[in-house]
């Protein structure tokens, strides 16, 4: 969650990073710092909190600086401090750092001996006392000193760091952690996501596992850890600037909860031949899969990507007609899954940059199974890892909490599963005249679910002071109450968790009491009778029962203390694409 923004050519600099690093704000963040490079010295501003408090000090720095970086923080190692925020600077050098260092313990241990002192509590500091220690003990350049601090450092990173000895370049080294360079005319950016890139540049280079940058103003080479020359050619970014705009809304959340409508419909003119009421097979990524090959189907994913991998799977496994299973990729990287070459793993990622997610396709692939991405972000780590790319194309998701990638997934892996049965099975339609009529009444559904905003927004207002809140729902809406949980306590601090129906007696029901708030899910589909049974076992601890279920179900209604009505597919996969607005709302 830590974000990275540099410039290295001819304009002043400080207010560039600033700006740069506040398209990364999105990310989340708890202290941020600058430093520019000025009459070789290197001049810092840091502070603690919002990039609000940074902004006074930046006044401090020489505004004629034409090389410069800009850190926001998110702690990981010691406190949100003024100390550990970075840029470290030590030695003539400046380093920040995103990412994770494994070893850093052993490392500071044996600097410290070599009579090395700390000030902060950071891995990112003994990164830099090490290069520094290199640099002085073998009278190194910088570039030397990087390389072999490289073989001694383990875990995540992304590195960028500059020196008054070489006050125009700025170098990068990057394992793990995504970084990319903006290529310009006299001048270079980088960033730890191009999205804050598009402001100045569409030419991108993506920096590569094992690879070092040397950013001047009119050049950028790159090498490996090892020294020797890597090239490779620029690629062009798709986003543009107005796509990282609010367009007049509060927040990027709220607007991307309304950006929903418009990304289906762009989807189904993707994905569907609407005069002959077919899938366009080449809009999919069948070519690049040994379809005859796959009898087993493995999802992994983290987060809100997990609960939309979670609703897939439900329609996957009976549409496809063959088992499939979905784990959350920190679990299934470190358990010696048992995969092989029938397996079709399918990474869900809206950043393709996750880190867990990107180690399980490197297990995937080490026990000879196809892997595929569905993602948001094109030349992501985990799109260029995987064989086959299914991108969702819905536009940058800048909220933290994610609403419109929820969505895109469950649509995108629903249309791949139906496009993947036809080709496996020429003999049947798959995509049906219902499902074309269901797709294409989508975006005017999920515009009137989001016209319901007013109201929903009334009943959170009713509910605001509830300390817990359950989700319930059965078959694929239990995933997605998960989801509506998790948006819960993301966004409000409310305490919040998902259970499936069915679970409520074996425990959770213990919870249940006047205090206690329930959003049970219950569209009218098989789970329909169930699921008022649970709502009856929750009422029955007089529970507070927020229903939410179709247009005119009276039963369900009566059953409920608040109720809100949404609009209905008859295809359970597009219901919950609906039924997922009122719970982000
Ligand atoms: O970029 P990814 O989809 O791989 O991110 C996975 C999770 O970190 C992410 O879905 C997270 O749970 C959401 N932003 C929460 O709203």
């Amino acid at each position: 969650m830590c974000g990275i923004f540099g410039y290295v050519g001819k304009r002043g600099c400080v207010q560039e990073i600033f700006k740069g690093l506040s398209v990364l704000e999105y990310r989340g963040y708890d202290s941020a710092g600058i430093s520019v490079i000025f009459d070789r010295e290197i001049h810092l501003a840091k502070s603690e909190g919002k990039l609000a408090n940074l902004k006074p000090l930046l006044e401090s720095l020489p505004q004629g600086a034409v090389v410069g970086m800009g850190h926001t923080r998110w702690a990981t190692h010691g406190a949100p401090t003024t100390v550990n925020a970075h840029p470290h600077v030590h030695g003539g050098l400046a380093l920040i750092h995103n990412g994770i260092i494994e070893n850093y313990d052993d490392i500071r241990t044996q600097l410290k001996k070599e009579g090395v002192s700390f000030v902060s509590a950071t891995d990112s500091e003994v990164a830099l006392k090490l290069i520094v220690t290199r640099m002085k003990e073998g009278g190194l350049t910088l570039q030397n000193a990087l390389m072999k601090s490289l073989e001694e450092i383990r875990g995540s990173f992304a590195f960028a760091l500059m020196s008054v000895e070489e006050p125009n370049v700025i170098y990068l080294a990057k394992q793990g952690s995504p970084i990319a360079i903006g290529i310009g005319e006299g001048e270079n950016f980088f960033a730890s996501d191009a999205l804050s890139l598009v402001s100045y540049t569409k030419k991108a280079l993506f920096l590569q596992d094992g690879e070092i940058a040397k950013i001047a103003p009119d050049s950028v080479s790159l090498c490996s850890f090892s020294g020797e020359t890597v090239k490779r050619f620029p690629t062009q970014l798709q986003w543009s600037e107005t796509s990282i705009e609010k367009r007049g809304f509060k927040h990027f959340m709220l607007k991307e909860i309304h950006d929903q409508p418009g990304m289906v419909a762009a989807a189904i003119k993707r994905y569907v031949d609407q005069d002959k009421k077919t899938l366009n097979q080449s809009a999919f990524p069948l070519d690049k899969l040994d379809l005859r090959k796959i009898d087993n189907i493995q999802l992994i994913a983290c987060g809100t990507a997990y609960y939309a991998a979670s609703v897939a799977r439900y329609y996957l496994e009976s549409t496809l007609g063959i088992p499939c299973q979905v784990e959350l990729a920190h679990e299934f990287r470190y358990r010696q899954a048992l995969i092989n070459a029938n397996t079709l793993l399918i990474a869900v990622s809206q950043s393709g940059e996750t880190a867990d997610t990107l180690a399980s396709v490197v297990y995937a692939k080490t026990k000879g199974a196809q892997t595929m991405a569905v993602c948001n972000v094109q030349h992501s780590s985990i799109a260029r890892e995987c064989q086959a790319q299914l991108y969702m194309e819905a536009g940058p998701e800048i909220g933290v909490a994610s609403t419109k990638a929820f969505t895109s997934m469950i649509l995108n892996l629903y249309l791949f599963g139906l496009a993947l049965a036809e080709a496996r099975d020429s003999e049947r339609t798959y995509f049906s005249g219902e499902v074309f009529n269901d797709l294409m009444a989508l975006p005017i559904k999920l515009e009137q679910a989001i016209d319901s905003f007013d109201a929903i927004d009334q009943l959170a207002y009713k509910y605001h002071k509830s300390l817990s809140c359950l989700f319930i729902g059965r078959g694929m809406c239990f995933p997605l109450a998960c989801e509506g949980a998790l948006k819960l306590k993301e966004i409000s601090y409310i305490h919040a968790e998902g259970f499936a129906g069915g679970e409520l007696k074996h425990g959770p029901i213990a919870l249940v009491d006047t205090q206690m708030a329930i959003v049970a899910l219950a569209p009218h589909d098989a789970y329909y009778e169930k699921m008022l049974s649970n709502i009856e076992e929750v009422a029955a601890r007089h529970g507070k029962i927020i229903g939410l279920g179709e247009l005119n179900d009276t039963r369900l209604h009566e059953v409920c203390t608040d109720y809100i009505a949404c609009p209905k597919a008859s295809i359970p996969a597009l219901n919950a694409i609906i039924m997922a607005i009122p719970l982000q709302i």
